[in-house]
């Protein structure tokens, strides 16, 4: 879903993970967002109005009874044209506030104000944040508004614990996901990505180009339809999806046992990893050694995955395979759909450019019992949305 033309009222507290907001700020007006900062009287002492405004190119709300607000009432117009509020970073001091139904300044008063959903993303001291008050309150504003967990790790007085800021990317994501509707509510998702990696030696390995972008597009996508999404995920160097249940697996035999702990929960199954069809037939467990002679390493057949499944998933299922081809795409991808009996199937050329691996773009044919579509290059996101349409359908 496009976030483009959407208006999010962010609320900056006090709290020193301020100045990181100046990031996600620039992540939301660079896809087309319209922020409405609201800066409290302690997120003044972190962050400058100055900033905020030149980020976001509109006026830094910051008094409940400014004259600028005139003739509309502040607090009711920004509840009213937000279709998401943002509360980051949320201190211990807003949440309470939030948590008891006080509203003594103009963003707990706008908060009280909306209809649209709330994200509040904590960040404080560890000991702030395991205090049991804090807690209650935490768990009383999740009973009405969404709230992001804080990382671990070093804080920003020094000592080391929970209550760090997520991630900015992270925070974008959980944004996109908050405000997309949620046609796969209650319905889970298994994905697998990246390659797989067949080891010859300690050293050494058989593998492919997949990076795992298409994979985890699909992942993230699903996740913000509403799905609860599990990535089956080959060795690659991406940032885990937030928000999904992330399985490693490193060789096909792995693959394999990963998918088939999942399969028979899930609606939906979308392979689009590059499983390596053949593993050598014994793995060394010393480097071998360079000779002078020729080597030969004897390979032996993996198993192929998505064949084996066919027969095992929950009844009403929906089995999605993709088919990476460097010839014959439609006639390659046809005979693949048949024999691993899939509802559908996403063919993808090989060596076109910007398509197939390790780009952040793809060009597709999908192809089903009835259906086909040809799709022009698009970005992996769009792709993986489009794959998702017309599971939908
Ligand atoms: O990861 P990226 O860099 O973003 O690149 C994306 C991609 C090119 C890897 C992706 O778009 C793609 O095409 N994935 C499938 C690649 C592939 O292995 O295709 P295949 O034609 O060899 O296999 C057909 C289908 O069977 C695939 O769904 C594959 O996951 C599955 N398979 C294959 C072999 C095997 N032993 N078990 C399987 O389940």
């Amino acid at each position: 879903m496009n976030i483009q033309g959407k208006n999010v009222v962010l609320g900056i507290a006090g709290g020193i993970a301020a100045y990181k907001i100046c990031e996600l700020i620039r992540l939301l007006v660079k896809d087309g967002v319209n922020v409405d900062a609201i800066l409290t009287r302690a997120g003044k002492e972190f962050i400058t109005p100055l900033t905020v405004q030149t980020l976001t190119s509109n006026p830094v709300y910051m008094d409940m009874f400014s004259i600028d607000f005139e003739p509309k009432i502040g607090h009711i117009s920004l509840a009213q044209r937000a279709d998401l509020i943002v509360v980051a970073p949320a201190t211990a001091d807003i949440i309470a506030k939030v948590a008891n139904g006080i509203c003594d300044d103009l963003l707990t008063t706008t908060i009280c104000a909306t209809k649209a959903p709330v994200l509040f993303v904590p960040s404080m001291n560890v000991n702030m944040w395991e205090n049991p008050i804090l807690q209650e309150n935490i768990n009383k504003i999740k009973k009405f508004y969404q709230v992001m967990e804080p990382q671990t790790g070093l804080l920003a007085c020094g000592d080391y614990g929970k209550g760090k800021l997520p991630d900015i990317e992270d925070i974008f994501e959980e944004i996109k996901m908050v405000i997309s509707p949620k046609p796969l509510l209650n319905k889970k998702v298994l994905v697998t990505a990246g390659p797989t990696i067949e080891e010859i030696d300690p050293v050494r390995f058989i593998s492919n180009y997949s990076s795992g972008k298409m994979g985890y597009w699909l992942a993230r996508i699903g996740r913000r339809l509403g799905a609860n999404v599990t990535l089956v995920s080959g060795p690659v160097s991406l940032k885990k999806p937030y928000g999904v249940n992330v399985i490693d697996a490193k060789s096909a035999k792995d693959m394999h046992k990963a998918v088939l702990s999942d399969i028979k929960s899930s609606d939906i199954i979308i392979m689009a990893a590059a499983v390596a069809d053949y593993r050598p037939v014994k793995r060394a467990e010393q480097k071998i050694k360079k000779s002078d002679a020729d080597m030969v390493i004897q390979v032996t057949k993996n198993v192929d995955i998505l064949k084996d499944i066919a027969g095992k998933r929950k009844d009403g299922s929906l089995l999605i395979g993709f088919a990476a081809e460097t010839e014959n795409l439609i006639e390659n991808a046809r005979k693949k759909l048949k024999e691993k009996k899939l509802d559908f199937i996403v063919a993808n050329q090989i060596g076109e450019e910007g398509s197939g691996f390790q780009v952040d773009t793809n060009r597709a044919t999908i192809i089903g019992k009835k259906i086909i579509e040809k799709l022009p290059l698009m970005s992996k996101e769009e792709l993986a949305y489009k794959i998702f349409e017309i599971i939908l359908k």
